[in-house]
């Protein structure tokens, strides 16, 4: 017999039991009739008590389903919020008012430390405005944000947005995303601009100091203003070749994603630049000794961009060598290069001369970066010869390296994809 019919049999069981009670009980001292009426309300009573008893169980049994169900869904809602700050490649933590880290996804425990859920958030991040931000929060409920440098276990700047995340029981969301780079820029463009400024700053109160001058004390010595007028040249074409070069480097940053796709004989380019630097080879008593391979295979490159690159490179070796000596143009085909390199051609300017420190030649690609500031600008040079270079050179997918030993003399090499060989990127559709 299943449980609810014997619970029933038993429950008529004790009302006939009562109603019986009751009919012996009232029977005893009065008329049947009274007794009869007496045993059915007995009985009744008996029936609507073991109801209402059933009644409140069940009441009690859907309150305890619900519960069950609460505790259920509120357990799934934070598996899905787990598995949500988990998915996020952001650093990303929930804390509660007291800042306890209730969650941290992969990104924040990385960036934080592996056991900071749990713990108390001041203890990882020590620094004030962020961790005040965060407070802020809770007393507000604003959303806030702030700034936090960390130095180990990598360096970096990260920008962090609270946000309340449950009103109720005061959780907060704080959202961390890596400024670092964005930081650097900003700071690289403020140093550009400020470089460029200075730079051209320097030879406009030169033409101004001069002008004055001409106008004024020296307006009638002829001698003085032909020699003046000599310097105001000078560095009238020196803020030209400063704007050139400025020019240069952002047109060729603008397309520098803009891979070049044509092919490009070597050859007679190499001719050139040693023709167009003829007079000054010539007035410094210097010559350009060329080792170039009988067979030169073409390359992937731009031509007036590449003979940018020659033509700095060639005055670098005249303006920082010695006189009288030959400057080396060395070309190279490295056909089977190790693994991870397109196969390429070398192309090394070297000269005999006072060579650079080595403290020196990790900052040399930097814009307006020399080795003594005030001898490169009494020769007419901008400091954005080299910076040209290598943006050129990283255009062309090739690589850029300068050596060097002092007293003897600098060697500086690139390299240019080779066309028509898998990966160089020369432009033709493949199969
Ligand atoms: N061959 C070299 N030998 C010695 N020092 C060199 C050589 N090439 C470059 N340098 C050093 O590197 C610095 C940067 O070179 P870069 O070509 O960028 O600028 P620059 O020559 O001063 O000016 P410009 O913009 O006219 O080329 C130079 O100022 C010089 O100090
Ligand atoms: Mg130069």
């Amino acid at each position: 017999m299943d449980p609810l019919n014997r619970r029933l049999l038993k429950r008529l069981a004790l009302a006939a039991l009562a109603a019986a009670l009751a009919y012996w009980l009232v029977g005893a001292a009065a008329e049947p009739i009274s007794a009869a009426v007496c045993a059915v309300l007995a009985a009744a009573l008996i029936l609507v008590l073991a109801y209402d008893s059933d009644l409140r169980e069940r009441a009690s049994d859907i309150d305890r389903l619900q519960r069950i169900n609460i505790d259920l869904a509120q357990q799934a809602a934070r598996d899905e919020v787990r598995q949500l700050i988990e998915a996020v490649a952001e650093p990303l933590l929930i804390v509660d008012r007291e800042l306890i880290v209730l969650r941290a996804n992969a990104a924040g425990r990385a960036l934080l430390g592996a056991g900071i859920e749990g713990e108390t958030l001041t203890v990882f991040l020590r620094q004030p405005g962020a961790v005040e931000a965060i407070q802020s929060v809770s007393l507000t409920g604003q959303p806030a944000e702030g700034e936090v440098q960390f130095l180990s276990p990598t360096e970096g700047t990260f920008a962090v947005r609270a946000n309340v995340l449950n009103l109720d029981d005061g959780r907060i969301l704080v959202a961390m995303r890596d400024v670092t780079k964005s930081r650097l820029m900003e700071r690289m463009r403020v140093d550009f601009v400020a470089n460029a400024s200075h730079e051209l700053r320097t030879p406009l109160a030169t033409l101004i100091g001069f002008i004055e001058t001409l106008q004024g004390p020296a307006s009638e010595d002829k001698a003085a203003r032909v020699r003046f007028l000599d310097i105001m040249a000078q560095e009238a074409a020196r803020m030209a070749r400063l704007i050139d070069d400025l020019l240069s480097l952002s047109r060729i940053e603008l397309d520098k994603h803009v891979r070049p796709s044509t092919p490009l004989d070597l050859r007679p380019l190499l001719t050139q630049v040693g023709q167009t630097l003829a007079m000054r080879l010539e007035a410094d008593s210097r010559r350009i000794e060329q080792h170039i391979p009988e067979s030169l295979p073409p390359v992937i490159a731009d031509r007036d961009q590449i003979l940018q690159v020659l033509h700095n490179l060639v005055s670098n070796a005249l303006k920082y060598g010695r006189s009288g000596t030959s400057i080396t143009l060395t070309v190279s085909v490295v056909d089977s290069p190790p693994s991870g390199q397109l196969p390429h051609v070398r192309i090394e300017v070297a000269d005999q001369g006072e060579g650079i420190a080595p403290e020196h030649l990790p900052r040399l690609t930097e814009r307006f970066y020399r080795v003594d500031t005030a001898r490169s600008r009494q020769m007419g040079g901008t400091g954005l010869g080299l910076a040209i270079v290598k943006h050129i050179v990283e255009k062309h997918r090739g690589e850029m390296q300068v050596s060097s030993t002092l007293g003897v003399g600098t060697t500086v090499a690139f390299t240019l994809p080779l066309a028509g060989r898998a990966g160089a990127g020369d432009g033709g559709p493949r199969p």
